[in-house]
């Protein structure tokens, strides 16, 4: 094994597993070691059970394991770090939950600061190697590593060069777009260093078809606060004209087409929904509007929060609007096709419908829910977020991927996430299992053939944005 140049990835999560596999899948002469401080995680990569879904993974997690045998799943994290001549940072990154300054808006850089100190601690001056930031971390970040190594190590530059790659997947399509990159980024150092980690890391990527952006540090690290920024903007923008198609009989689709074919604006990302949810814009536009706070920068961090505010208002008043239909909450049962926070993946965090389900639970109502792929624990996880303590209230099941059990005398469905399967889905079976009296259907997501569904004895059927 000698010889073979090593990467490793600290952190087994959505990113820093996914970018590994696809490493180790496309270049086999690579050798990729992905580690975590978590055991279970890293145990279940080990008996190749994938702790969340995501399509295509198999092929390549197969390709990686099995044909080119070039990646190992370990908890052994100095280890791996001691046997890599370039170290990908992929850990968690949240909004900070106890310091009073900055609350649940600035990055808790406390697992990221874990890291970097494990990393410093493995500095060898004789070893130079790559320490790449691939978590989402706030501008600036690469001066914070500087100091941490610096704590530790007379000459820091001589053991590592910094560099930013910030990470552009999206769960759901995560393996085609690490296949198929709109661009990788890559900020260094202006000085030799920098230029040398730039040429090896373009070496990584020989077997990719994909350009690559070469900008400094600071610009790679704002970018990614930026894209993220940018890709919510265009949804709490489609978001805040869907109240005004339901009012005037325009439709939200509509706008989405008229709009998105202009080339300026582009087709994708332009669907109406209850918000975004997800683990990474909401705290990513917090980190971007707490920087420009404390720098004094009060408008352009206003401008920014309102698509954060443009998102709460979309769900409070959808919520509202619900929650009006029924007069008695106690004898209402009301199902929400969808938990996952978007499409074709498992993924619960920050899921808009935990707050749709607390708030019905709260108002009495009893809520089941399904999904095709997400699990219990990850509602359960959700929910304890919104401040729902499981054990106290039982009103509401979990039905997984089981329709007749959702809908079983039900009052209402409400379409939460925009899965492919709750468009085909046979409406009609399902009206027949629901309450014979009143029956509803919200579709939170404008995927439903409304004239279809409006035929099949629903009391009223609500498509968002028309
Ligand atoms: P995750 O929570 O799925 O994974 C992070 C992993 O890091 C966890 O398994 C945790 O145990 C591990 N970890 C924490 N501290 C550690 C330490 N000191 N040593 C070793 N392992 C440690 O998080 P995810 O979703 O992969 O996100 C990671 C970063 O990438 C975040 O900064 C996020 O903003 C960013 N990102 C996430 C994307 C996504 O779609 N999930 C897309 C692009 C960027």
């Amino acid at each position: 094994e000698e010889g073979r140049f090593t990467v490793c990835s600290v952190g087994a999560g959505y990113v820093g597993s996914l970018t590994s596999i696809i490493l180790a899948a496309q270049q086999p002469n690579l050798r990729v070691i992905v580690c975590d401080v978590n055991q279970n995680l890293i145990n279940s990569w080990n008996d190749q059970r994938y702790p969340f879904y995501e399509p295509d993974l198999d092929k390549q997690f197969d390709i990686a394991v099995n044909k080119n045998k070039n990646i190992k799943f370990t908890t052994k994290i100095t280890e791996a770090i001691q046997e890599s001549d370039a170290i990908f940072i992929c850990v968690n990154t949240p909004p900070k939950k106890e310091s009073r300054e900055g609350l649940g808006r600035e990055s808790d850089m406390t697992y990221f600061d874990m890291a970097c100190q494990t990393i410093a601690s493995m500095g060898d001056p004789k070893k130079h190697r790559i320490l790449i930031e691939k978590s989402t971390v706030p501008v600036g970040t690469h001066k914070r590593i500087h100091n941490i190594l610096s704590q530790n190590l007379a000459n820091p530059d001589d053991c590592y060069t910094i560099v930013s790659m910030p990470e552009f997947l999206a769960e759901g399509v995560a393996i085609q777009n690490l296949l198929f990159p709109d661009r990788v980024v890559i900020g260094t150092p202006t000085d030799k260093n920098g230029m040398e980690a730039f040429e090896v890391i373009k070496g990584l990527y020989t077997n990719f078809d994909t350009n690559f952006i070469h900008v400094r540090t600071a610009s790679s690290e704002l970018g990614k606060l930026f894209a993220n920024a940018m890709l919510a903007q265009r949804i709490s923008s489609i978001n805040s004209m869907s109240q005004l198609c339901e009012t005037v009989g325009a439709s939200v689709q509509d706008l989405s087409k008229i709009v998105g074919s202009d080339k300026r604006v582009g087709p994708l990302f332009l669907n109406a929904s209850p918000a975004f949810g997800g683990s990474c814009f909401e705290k990513d536009i917090q980190s971007l509007v707490y920087i420009l706070e404390s720098l004094g920068q009060t408008q352009q961090a206003m401008y920014w929060s309102q698509v954060l505010y443009m998102n709460q208002f979309q769900k409070t008043r959808l919520l509202n609007m619900i929650v009006q239909e029924f007069q008695n909450p106690t004898d209402t049962i009301l199902t929400i096709f969808g938990f996952a926070f978007k499409k074709n993946t498992s993924d619960t965090r920050m899921s808009p419908m935990a707050f749709f389900v607390y708030g019905l639970i709260e108002k009495g109502f009893h809520v089941r829910i399904h999904d095709p792929q997400a699990n219990e624990r990850g509602f359960q996880i959700e929910m304890e977020m919104q401040g729902f303590s499981i054990a106290e209230k039982l009103n509401f099941e979990f039905c997984g991927s089981d329709y007749s059990k959702a809908v079983k005398d039900s009052n209402a469905i409400i379409i939460g996430t925009d899965w492919d399967e709750y468009i085909t889905t046979n409406y009609r079976n399902m009206r027949d299992q629901m309450n014979n009296d009143k029956a509803l259907f919200f579709d939170l997501r404008s995927i439903i053939d409304q004239q279809a569904i409006n035929f099949l004895g629903f009391e009223k059927v609500f498509k968002l944005g028309n």
